[in-house]
């Protein structure tokens, strides 16, 4: 596929700076279901900061929190010191989510999946928008797949799909949830090429949710850990080359125990 940085200026450079995240002493509970607790860290504008951990650890629901499309239980999340879920942020910031799940509307063309949101804003008139759309697709090399609808797609483009839909938007706060998951090792890196390049080329400020260690050591500005409902750790990719702590290492090498009977209850059911 064309690399995005060898393109000629694709979209307009962001009118407006890329914007500062700050999660202060967050905690989201659901009912009797403490998620984490008390997580505190900043994104620095422009940085590309992803956040690991564990299946079931909370990533999606912190990432919802920063999208401002749940309250927390405790704490806030401030975006360009704004509140992440007020009416500001809404107004002032421009920030997409793309979805672990890609969320598409099965019903809609492609081309209509993207515009969805830019003749809603009203941001211009059809033709402006279509050019809009059009190279966000091109960007991602999409461009032959505007009239096909998401069934007709593969994992990997819908994938693309779901980051050019975020595009379209030209946000400043750009939130990935597993960009790279269910993806083959050279659609991967495809996907962290391009997310390290629109960083390069919009400044736009990235928070990536992954399980992904090659993903976090290629683009990753810095990395945060959260497990055992808690922010573990916070620091630079080298340092999960020789994690101190040991959760962490267990974590990225997993010694897998035959012993162990969850893994001989998934073994005997396959
Ligand atoms: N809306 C909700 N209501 C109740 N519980 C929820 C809700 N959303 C998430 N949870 C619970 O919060 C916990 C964390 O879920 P989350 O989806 O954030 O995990 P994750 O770290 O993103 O996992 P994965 O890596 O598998 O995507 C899980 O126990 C989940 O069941
Ligand atoms: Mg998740």
């Amino acid at each position: 596929m064309a690399s995005p940085a060898s393109q000629p200026n694709p979209l307009p450079a962001a009118e407006s700076p890329a914007v500062g995240v700050s999660v202060e002493a967050l905690s989201k509970s659901y009912g009797k279901l403490d998620v984490f607790k008390d997580v505190t860290f900043a994104v620095e504008p422009g940085e590309i900061f992803v956040l690991m951990g564990p299946s079931g650890s909370g990533k999606s629901v912190l990432l919802r929190q920063v999208a401002g499309l749940e309250t927390p239980t405790s704490g806030r999340v401030m975006i360009d010191g704004h509140d992440a879920g007020s009416a500001e942020t809404r107004e002032h910031v421009r920030r997409a989510l793309v979805f672990q799940a890609g969320a598409l509307f099965n019903s809609l063309s492609v081309y209509d999946n993207l515009a969805l949101y830019p003749r809603e804003h009203q941001m211009g008139t059809e033709d402006q928008i279509r050019e809009k759309v059009m190279r966000a697709l091109e960007i991602l090399s999409l461009g032959k797949t505007a009239e096909t609808f998401p069934s007709q797609l593969s994992g990997g483009m819908k994938k693309r799909v779901a980051i050019a839909r975020a595009l379209v938007m030209e946000p400043q706060l750009l939130l990935y949830d597993e960009p790279t998951s269910e993806l083959d090792p050279v659609m991967s890196a495809t996907i962290d090429e391009i997310i390290g390049s629109l960083r390069k080329e919009y400044h736009v400020t990235s928070v990536v949710v992954s399980h992904d260690c090659d993903l976090a050591l290629s683009i990753a500005d810095r990395v945060g850990f959260l497990m055992d409902g808690r922010l573990v750790h916070v620091g630079k990719p080298a340092d999960l080359r020789e994690p101190a702590d040991p959760r962490i290492a267990e974590f990225l090498n997993p010694k897998i125990d035959v012993g162990n009977p969850r893994f001989k209850k998934i073994h005997t059911e396959t």
